[in-house]
């Protein structure tokens, strides 16, 4: 960590200035979802105190039974974000459609999309949980309905990021220059700089996966799995360990972190819906932090960001972290 502290809006300011355009919008946008991020934190932090733990007895358009936090946090980042001026709409898991931003305030020049809260099963447990965001440009010229201004592949996002709600909560972003990482510090209520350029390990000995899925599962992701599970004696020529949190933050970080391999594939439960995740929610930001950080994401037959999503909600398979991970699982279904 570095001797002086390096503050978000200070970094940011620098690492736009470094990379030649200064973006206030964008800048004051993020500022704003991660004020948000803080508040949301601070009310996880208070648990079974704050009375915010359990059902809130809704369910929303993914057919979940929603958690009191899950609308909470997405409560948060709504009435965060709608006064800003940085926005034209908002888009959330929680929320059954796309939202413009209401008549009485300003509009600005980008579209944002939340997870409000990932992993909102674990709540109750008391393990990590996290916010997933993403920005795009609204279209200058919008035609038809609001929805299609969103249906843009993940690679024209300027902007991805998500906030860890762990022992500390830390909030990890790119805006394309690499991926940063920041650490709230609970006394001055600030996110400060705590690793530059994360950067993945292109091979890995851990994988991410809910094993529980097997029997589910395609071939190609079966034939991975055993090819892991037979360690040393096996193909690989080596030992695995296996992680799985279940919340896809939590299993994004620890690979961003230490490498590995992250897989929610299309199996027999969801192929009707295409897949477990959502596509502009959970899966575009994640994969943006994933490649900038110099590993891949596929869903074992394309890539995630070049996919152009047909509606807000969609859902894909997901295949992220270690290069040569990702591309030995990608090569399986491609038959090799
Ligand atoms: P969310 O809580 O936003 O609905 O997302 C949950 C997702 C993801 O975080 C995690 O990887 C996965 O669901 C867990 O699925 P299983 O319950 O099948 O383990
Ligand atoms: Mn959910
Ligand atoms: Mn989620
Ligand atoms: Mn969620």
């Amino acid at each position: 960590m570095p001797t002086k502290p390096v503050f978000l809006t200070q970094f940011l300011i620098e690492e736009m200035r470094e990379h030649g355009e200064q973006m206030p919008d964008l800048r004051l946008l993020i500022e704003v979802v991660t004020r948000a991020c803080k508040r949301i934190s601070i009310a996880i932090g208070k648990g079974a105190l704050g009375g915010v733990l359990g059902e809130a007895g809704t369910g929303n358009i993914q057919g979940e039974a929603q958690k009191k936090l899950d609308v909470l946090s997405n409560d948060i980042l709504m009435e965060a974000n709608e006064w800003g001026g940085h926005l034209a709409a908002l888009a959330s898991e929680e929320m059954d459609e796309a939202v413009m931003i209401p008549e009485q305030f300003p509009k600005g020049g980008y579209l944002l999309l939340f997870d409000p809260l990932d992993g909102s099963s674990n709540i109750d447990v008391n393990i990590s949980v996290g916010t997933i965001f993403s920005v795009l440009r609204a279209p200058r010229r919008p035609t038809g309905p609001l929805e299609e201004s969103f249906l843009q592949a993940g690679t024209q996002q300027v902007c991805a990021g998500y906030a860890l709600y762990g022992p500390s909560t830390q909030l990890v972003l790119t805006i394309g220059t690499g991926v940063h990482v920041f650490t709230l510090d609970r006394e001055l209520g600030s996110f400060v700089l705590t690793q530059r350029d994360l950067r993945i390990p292109a091979d890995t000995q851990e994988f991410s996966i809910n094993a529980s899925n097997a029997r589910h599962w395609e071939a190609p992701v079966k034939r991975y799995i055993d090819e892991c599970l037979a360690g040393k004696d096996g193909p690989r020529g080596k030992d695995f360990n296996m992680r799985w949190v279940a919340s896809m933050v939590s299993d994004v970080h620890r690979i961003l972190t230490r490498g590995g391999v992250f897989m929610y594939p299309l199996d027999a439960k969801t192929k009707a819906q295409g897949g477990k995740l959502r596509l502009m929610y959970e899966a575009n930001p994640m994969s943006m932090l994933i490649e900038q950080a110099g590993g891949a994401a596929s869903t074992g037959r394309e890539r995630i960001l070049a996919i152009k999503p047909g509606k807000l909600h969609q859902r894909v398979p997901v295949i992220m972290g270690s290069k040569n991970e990702v591309e030995r699982v990608a090569s399986y279904h491609a038959g090799g």
